[in-house]
């Protein structure tokens, strides 16, 4: 199969994007300070190293911005949760749209603990969280979404998923998100030895 990109759709595009950028990890979102507000984001990565920048896509919905976006810009902070495994039938719940007065955490009953240099409250029971100070909103085409990006000021670990001083990625047992409805979580392990340079 052959596909030139000028003849797709953005729904079509997007099947495409979701089949082939797999897996995903996911930004589970904390913000809002009033009202918190929960969303898992996918489109996620890191876009800077030092100082660590995070940033995730949110798409339009079709006559309005998502309640995410909307609170980053009023507030300024956000929260990026980062599940295991165990939360993933939380973390697909609080997909669901809900309007802006209601809160997702509390309607799934999830836990919120006080973030250190952030107004917004993380998630209590993840691994890992890191606070985020909002750095800018891109829009690279009017079908594309809106690229959200923030700057980690604070990480909270559990001590459960540290080994020497790292995350031990088998004690995170982090998840992915495949096309649709559908996740991963981690499979076999492959170490290989450093390639010079590398
Ligand atoms: C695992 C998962 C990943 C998702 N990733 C994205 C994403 O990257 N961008 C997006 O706009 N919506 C994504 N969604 C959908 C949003 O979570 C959903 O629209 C949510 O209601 C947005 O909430 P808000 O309006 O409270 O911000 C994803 C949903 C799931 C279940």
């Amino acid at each position: 199969m052959h596909v030139d990109a000028s003849t797709l759709s953005p729904a079509e595009t997007y099947r495409l994007l979701v089949g082939s950028v797999v897996p995903r990890p996911i930004a589970w979102v904390t913000s809002g300070v009033d009202v918190v507000n929960l969303a898992p984001f996918s489109s996620f990565t890191w876009v800077s190293q030092h100082p660590a920048m995070l940033g995730f896509t949110v798409n339009r919905r079709a006559d309005r911005r998502k309640d995410t976006v909307l609170n980053i810009e009023e507030v300024g902070e956000f929260v990026v949760n980062i599940a295991g495994d165990d939360l993933l039938p939380a973390l697909h719940a609080s997909s669901e749209f809900l309007d802006r007065s209601e809160s997702e955490a509390e309607r799934l009953g999830l836990a919120l603990a006080p973030s250190s240099h952030v107004r917004v409250p993380r998630l209590r029971d993840v691994p890992v969280a890191m606070e985020c100070r909002y750095h800018s909103t891109n829009v690279f085409s009017p079908t594309g979404g809106e690229f959200v990006v923030g700057t980690v000021v604070a990480w909270h670990i559990a001590d459960e998923v540290v080994s020497d001083g790292r995350i031990d990625t088998d004690k995170l047992r982090p998840l992915g998100r495949l096309a649709g409805p559908r996740y991963t979580s981690l499979g076999t392990i492959t170490e290989l030895p450093p390639v010079p340079g590398g």
